[in-house]
């Protein structure tokens, strides 16, 4: 049987009603799409914790700014919606832009500080864009749980904290990051890559796992990254927005190696801005 899809939040909260009244748990998969094997770990993750799995899909405007990659960003509903399903997803979430942001739409949700910094400093607007949209889904929803990425390590430490803030009672489940074989993150924008620069695209992850070895070894982080920095323009990075080591909870700058850190880089490669992140 094909997998049902919801286009409003009342046809949505029907159907999630009926699971709950049957005192069945749920669990939300937010995406914008355009699925990998990246989105269907946090799908399988999903279903191997609760009853029924909702994956929600949502190109969110409200996330991307002026000179942003909206109107380009890959859209494949009907293949998402049938990948979903042969996961074994119960329902897909995909609203229009309408019912999402009525006419009218004021509201801002806003996580001063974590989301100013690193991806928020070089992408205004993004967490609130983010945070906004992820706040209405857990709203719209409220699963028992909801599954987001490590790749987006930094939204991730973003949405655990406005859902601590404002009570959000759902469980916020971070799921590890899904890579190719030669290390390179799966992500919806590596479809930007032409075959020269995917062959490229891997320095990346070795990069910051250099970065990683050598602060692991006692050796100084400012060092460590802009060496990575260097190494990356030479082979073809156009730029390194940034490569910072960071507290893995605070997301501060790591003073001392007493708590655990990570690395975070974001680098533009032809048309794409790849991010990845790796553990110390
Ligand atoms: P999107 O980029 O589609 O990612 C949806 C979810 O999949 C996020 O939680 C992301 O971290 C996770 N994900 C993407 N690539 C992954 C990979 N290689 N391994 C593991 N997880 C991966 O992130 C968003 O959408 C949006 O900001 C959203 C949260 C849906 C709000 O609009």
């Amino acid at each position: 049987m094909p997998i049902e899809v919801a286009r409003t939040v009342a046809d949505l909260r029907a159907r999630l009603g009926d699971w709950k009244c049957a005192a069945l748990t749920i669990g939300l998969v937010p995406t914008m799409g355009a699925l990998h094997d990246g989105h269907l770990s946090l799908v399988r993750r999903s279903l191997a914790t609760t009853d029924r799995t909702c994956l929600t899909l949502f190109v969110n405007p409200k996330q991307f700014s002026g000179g942003e990659d909206l109107a380009a960003y890959p859209r494949a509903e009907a293949a998402d919606v049938a990948l979903a399903g042969a996961e074994g997803a119960h329902l897909v979430f995909a609203p229009g832009a309408e019912d999402m942001y009525s006419k009218g739409f004021a509201t801002q949700v806003a996580v001063p500080g974590l989301g100013d910094i690193l991806e928020g400093e070089h992408r205004p607007g993004l967490f609130t864009g983010v945070a906004t949209v992820v706040t209405k889904l857990l709203m719209q929803a409220l699963p028992d749980h909801a599954f987001f990425g490590e790749k987006d390590y930094q939204q991730l430490v973003v949405i655990r904290r406005l859902a601590a803030d404002l009570d959000i009672p759902v469980a916020i489940e971070g799921c590890p990051i899904v890579r190719d074989a030669d290390g390179l993150a799966l992500a919806s924008r590596n479809a930007y890559l032409t075959a020269d620069e995917r062959r490229r695209a891997p320095a990346l992850y070795r990069a910051i796992t250099d970065v990683a070895k050598n602060v692991a070894g006692g050796g100084d982080a400012a060092s460590a990254c802009a060496a990575a920095t260097k190494t990356l323009i030479e082979i073809g990075f156009s730029s390194v927005a940034y490569i910072a080591v960071r507290d893995a909870q605070t997301l501060e700058a790591v003073t001392d190696s007493s708590r655990p850190a990570r690395v975070f880089a974001a680098a533009h490669l032809g048309r794409a801005r790849l991010i990845d992140n790796v553990a110390v």
